[in-house]
């Protein structure tokens, strides 16, 4: 069946960059996206489509609202919802105050499946269509975040985490099980509708070189599968990687050494790394998912975005929950535009939205299939509200351009903007 969505629609084709480069997004301010068996078909001005459309077209109209592509998030915890905004520590003590004992409930796939079905509709809420996802140790727990997502029919990637050493006892797998575990999970889910497997080793730390040897080998024998890990969040992390790994060059170079660094590694967090790291990840086609809000809540250190750019590397924002501090893109977006503030970085509201949506994309190499309104994509996208709020209601009626109207939604907004979320053209938030 073909539908008619009708707005005001906004997309990126490139990334506008630190100057909005005009050419890298279209904007629609009477717009309409046809969409018909859950793709697109076309985006123009509804003056020029609406006439065409035919009796047959089902057309929903959204006056004074704005639509964009559904948001992707980069990186996030879903065992970890429960512990966002935990108070005091850096990384490697939040880790094993909050964290682990978090991850340890995860034992009991029933209290898996009931945060798993919450944590998507928080998404959803928040509009985000898509994300890449760490569960916990437990294998069960990529099943429940799978079976959640293919119930909403949502594009989503996770995985079992693998952790063999420093951390606590109940929460370790070894080499043979993670290799075994993950390699039945990415048969059973990989490619299954919109889902796909990440491996997900949790960071060098907490793998021993036997297990990232491991992980290595199933990259290896499942190419088009995910890598998901952290890497260079904190420095005393960072000190420890180099003290387990003395034959490493960097924090990179570890995961470089184990087949880890590939097309579709997605890395979170990258802050401290050098100029060569830079340019290794983005010949070899890694990526790299921008956490402003757990960067700055975990104190962790400042995104260089426009080295990290400049290198060529693929990236988008990840919300990082539970370290993160929102499930909002759009808010996790203004907290990227503080962190590049500080550093004399520009974040123009076109750039974030391109690392909500394409850049995103392209850090997954999902790129031909979400993150804007090209004809043959899955029809993703966002219903947001400008007026939903007394306060957005009135900046937004003070802006003169669609630029500073999603730029003040970035700093303002909340769930309340977020008017609708449509996954493959159906309602679904
Ligand atoms: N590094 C290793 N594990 C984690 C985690 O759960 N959260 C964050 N922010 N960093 C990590
Ligand atoms: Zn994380």
């Amino acid at each position: 069946m073909r539908q008619a969505f009708r707005a005001s629609i906004l997309h990126c084709l490139a990334d506008p960059g630190e100057g909005s480069l005009a050419t890298a997004y279209a904007y629609f301010d009477d717009g309409v996206l046809v969409v018909e068996d859950g793709m697109v078909v076309e985006l123009g001005e509804a003056a020029a489509l609406l006439p065409q459309l035919g009796d047959a077209v089902a057309l929903q109209e959204f006056p004074d609202k704005l639509i964009v592509p559904g948001f992707i998030d980069c990186h996030t915890h879903f065992p970890q919802l429960d512990i966002i905004a935990s108070y005091g520590e850096k990384l490697l003590d939040w880790l094993n105050r909050y964290a682990y004992p978090a991850e340890a409930r995860f034992a009991d796939a029933d209290y898996a499946r009931e945060v798993a079905d919450i944590f998507l509709d928080e998404l959803l809420r928040n509009g985000t269509t898509t994300a890449l996802v760490f569960g916990t140790v437990h294998p069960h727990s990529a099943d429940a975040i799978f079976e959640a997502a293919e119930k909403r029919s949502m594009r989503l990637i996770a995985g079992k985490v693998l952790m063999d050493r420093n951390c606590p006892q109940e929460l370790r797998d070894d080499p043979e099980s993670a290799y075994a575990d993950s390699k039945k999970l990415i048969e059973r889910w990989h490619g299954k509708g919109r889902l796909g497997y990440a491996i997900t080793p949790r960071f060098a730390i907490t793998s021993t070189a036997a297990q990232l040897e491991a992980a290595g080998r199933l990259a290896k024998e499942y190419p088009d599968v995910w890598i998901h890990t952290h890497l260079a969040e904190n420095t005393d992390e960072v000190g420890e990687v180099a003290r387990q790994f003395p034959d490493s060059k960097s924090y990179l170079d570890v995961y470089d050494r184990y087949g880890l660094l590939r097309e579709r590694s997605v890395f979170a967090h990258c802050l401290h790394m050098s100029d060569d790291d830079r340019s290794c990840m983005a010949e070899k086609g890694g990526a790299a998912a921008f956490c402003p809000t757990s960067n700055l809540f975990l104190g962790s250190g400042l995104f260089d975005l426009r080295s990290m750019r400049d290198a060529q590397v693929r990236c988008g924002l990840g919300t990082d929950v539970g370290g993160g501090t929102s499930l909002s893109l759009l808010r996790t977006a203004g907290e990227a535009y503080k962190v590049l503030h500080l550093q004399d970085q520009a974040l123009p509201a076109t750039r974030a939205l391109y690392l909500a949506t394409l850049g995103a994309a392209e850090a997954l190499y999902l790129d031909d299939k979400i993150g804007n309104f090209a004809a043959g994509k899955e029809a993703d996208f966002v219903v947001l509200d400008p007026s939903a709020s007394v306060l957005t209601a009135r900046r937004s009626n003070a802006a003169a351009s669609v630029e500073e109207k999603l730029f003040a939604l970035m700093m303002l907004a909340d769930d309340r903007n977020v008017a609708a979320t449509f996954i493959g053209g159906q309602l679904c938030s």
